[in-house]
C-alpha cells in the first residue's frame, strides 16, 4: 500500500515536471491559470454587481421626492443636547427622511444655540431639492406618553421612532423603511423583546417579560421596542385618543413601559407579530434605564397590568427576522 502510494506520488511529481516542461504541459498550466483568472473575475463581478446594485438603489431613490413616500423621525430626548445633535447630524443625511420631530419635555425650551445648530445641519443636508422639516414638539408635562402624541400635518405615513442615543446606518434605516412599506400596519424595529408564560407562578395567566438574552436563547420575540422602530402614524392618535386612559396613566406614574403599551396596541389592532430587522445598533452616550437594577421586574409588572386591561394577551410571538439579502451571501 505504502509503496504504491509512494510510487503514485513519484509519478505525479514526474508528471508535474513533464507538464511544466513540455508544450502540452504548459497548455494545461495555462488552462489552470485561466481558471484562476476566471474565478477571480467572477468574484470581482459579484462584488461589482453588489456595488452597482447599491448605486442603482441610490439612483432609484427619486421615489422619495414624493414626500408621502418618505418617513418622519420622531426622536425622544431628555437633557442630552450633545447626543441629540449627534443623532440629528447623522439621520439628516439619510435618504427618504422627510421631517424630524423632537419630543421635548424639559422644563426649559430648547436654547437658541441648539435651534441654530439644528437648522444649520438640516439646511446643509437639504440638497437636491430635498427639504427636511424640523420641529420641536414642546410639552409642558413630563410624561413618557409625550413621545406618542399625534403629529399634526405630518406629510409622511411612516414614523421612525428613535431614542436620542441610538444610531443606525442610513442604509439600515432605509432597509427597515422598505420592510415597513411592505407591511405598513406592522411595527418594524431593531430591538426585539419577548413575553412568556411564567411556569413557576401558581396562577395560570402570569407572564414574564424577556430581555435580550431570552430572545437570543429562544430566537423568538413578540415586541419591538419603540426606541428604534418604524410604525404607521395612525398608531400615534390611537395611543393618545383610543387606548384606555388607565394605561397612559400607568405609564406616566411608573415612568416606564410606554414602548410595551405601544406594542400591545399594535398587536391588538393587527393580531400579528411585529417584524425584527437585523441591524447593527450603535449606542452613543451612557447606558439607558434598561441597565438599572429591577428593570425586568418592572417590565413584567407592566406586561401583566396591560394584559388585565386588554382582558387577554394580544402579543403574538414569531421567529421571523428580516435581513438585507445583499449582505448575506452565505445562506
Ligand atoms: C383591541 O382591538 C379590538 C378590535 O379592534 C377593539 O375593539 C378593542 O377596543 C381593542 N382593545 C383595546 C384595549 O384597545
Amino acid at each position: 500500500m505504502r509503496g504504491s502510494w509512494f510510487n503514485l506520488n513519484r509519478r505525479t511529481v514526474q508528471r508535474f515536471k513533464q507538464l511544466a516542461i513540455t508544450p502540452a504541459g504548459s497548455l494545461r498550466i495555462n488552462l489552470l491559470l485561466l481558471c484562476c483568472v476566471g474565478f477571480t473575475l467572477v468574484l470581482l463581478a459579484s462584488l461589482a454587481s453588489s456595488s452597482i446594485g447599491w448605486s442603482y438603489d441610490r439612483a432609484s431613490d427619486d421615489r422619495f421626492s414624493d414626500s408621502r413616500k418618505g418617513y418622519a423621525i420622531l426622536i425622544n430626548t431628555w437633557k442630552r443636547n450633545d447626543l441629540l445633535k449627534q443623532s440629528i447630524a447623522h439621520y439628516s443625511k439619510c435618504q427618504g427622511l422627510d421631517s424630524i420631530h423632537i419630543v421635548w419635555s424639559e422644563p426649559d425650551p430648547p436654547s437658541d444655540s441648539l435651534k441654530k445648530y439644528m437648522n444649520h445641519v438640516i439646511t446643509s443636508n437639504s440638497i437636491g431639492g430635498r427639504t427636511i422639516e424640523l420641529k420641536f414638539d414642546i410639552n409642558k408635562e413630563d410624561s413618557l406618553n409625550n413621545r406618542f402624541k399625534p403629529i399634526p400635518d405630518l406629510r409622511s405615513d411612516a414614523v421612525f421612532s428613535i431614542d436620542d442615543d441610538v444610531i443606525f446606518r442610513c442604509s439600515s434605516v432605509e432597509f427597515a423603511f422598505h420592510v415597513w412599506r411592505s407591511a405598513p400596519d406592522a411595527m418594524v424595529g431593531y430591538v426585539p423583546r419577548i413575553h412568556s408564560l411564567d411556569q413557576k407562578s401558581g396562577s395560570r395567566d402570569h407572564y414574564m417579560y424577556g430581555g435580550w438574552w431570552s430572545v437570543w436563547w429562544t430566537g423568538t420575540y413578540s415586541m419591538v421596542l419603540s426606541k428604534a422602530a418604524f410604525f404607521h402614524k395612525k398608531y400615534l392618535s390611537m395611543y393618545t385618543n383610543e387606548m384606555p386612559a388607565s394605561i397612559r396613566e400607568y405609564v406616566t406614574r411608573n415612568r416606564n413601559c410606554e414602548d410595551i403599551a405601544m406594542s400591545f396596541l399594535v398587536a391588538n389592532a393587527t393580531d400579528a407579530p411585529p417584524i425584527w430587522i437585523k441591524g447593527k445598533i450603535s449606542e452613543i452616550g451612557s447606558t439607558g434605564i434598561s441597565s438599572l437594577g429591577g428593570h425586568s421586574e418592572k417590565r413584567t409588572r407592566c406586561v401583566n397590568r396591560f394584559v388585565a386591561e386588554y382582558g387577554k394577551m394580544p402579543l403574538v410571538s414569531t421567529t421571523m427576522k428580516a435581513v438585507d439579502s445583499r449582505y448575506t451571501w452565505f445562506w
